[in-house]
């Protein structure tokens, strides 16, 4: 198999980390890789926010935390409402891609921009996890102010957000493809 299917094989989301910072020539490799992604007429509408400073990344956490615990789901509340719980997984960076809402296919550029991140992560042995939460809380009325102080350009809107770090402990196996999802016409 070659190496560019195989890292796409292995790539599983990671939910424990070192606390080791990852190196800033694997960040510019996960960026370049970012901003390689396909998008739609070229217009690369992406802007990429790299949060590694600790306070930063506590107010996120605590942010995000916040508003899944009025969750009318349980189990995410409860979740939500342990001290130990990290949004992120403890991951010692967080990488929030927010797409330009004045072009054609933001989310979709963004989100393959992310992808491109996340075979460049384990292919460089960094782990990596998307947090949907971050989106949901920079989308809303209360998430106006943190958009602010993230420096999110204006008009841009979060597409994608996840954790980076080295990763700590086992990968767990990949979960059974769904059957019956390809249709092929000759
Ligand atoms: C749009 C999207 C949102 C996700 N949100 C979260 C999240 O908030 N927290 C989390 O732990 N994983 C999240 N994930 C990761 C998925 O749970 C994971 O990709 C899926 O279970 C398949 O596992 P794998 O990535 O290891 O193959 C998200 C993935 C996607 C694509």
């Amino acid at each position: 198999m070659n190496e560019t299917i195989n890292t796409i094989l292995k790539r599983r989301s990671t939910r424990s980390y070192k606390r080791q910072q990852i190196s800033e020539g694997d960040l510019n490799q996960l960026i370049e890789a970012g901003k390689y992604a396909p998008s739609a007429a070229n217009e690369q509408p992406w802007h990429f926010t790299v949060v590694q400073n600790k306070d930063m990344l506590n107010k996120l956490n605590r942010a995000c935390k916040d508003a899944i615990a009025k969750s009318p789901n349980p189990q995410m509340a409860k979740m939500a409402a342990s001290p130990d719980f990290s949004i992120f997984y403890n991951a010692p960076t967080v990488i929030i891609i927010s797409g330009d809402t004045k072009t054609i296919a933001p989310q979709i550029d963004c989100a393959l921009a992310m992808e491109n991140m996340f075979l460049a992560a384990e292919s460089l042995n960094i782990g990596a996890c998307w947090i949907h939460a971050i989106f949901n809380l920079l989308l809303s009325e209360g998430g106006k102010q943190l958009k602010d102080e993230l420096q999110i350009p204006k008009d841009f809107n979060v597409c994608a957000a996840a954790g980076f770090g080295y990763k700590a402990g086992e990968t767990p196996a990949a979960a059974e493809r769904k059957q019956g999802t390809v249709t092929i016409l000759k």
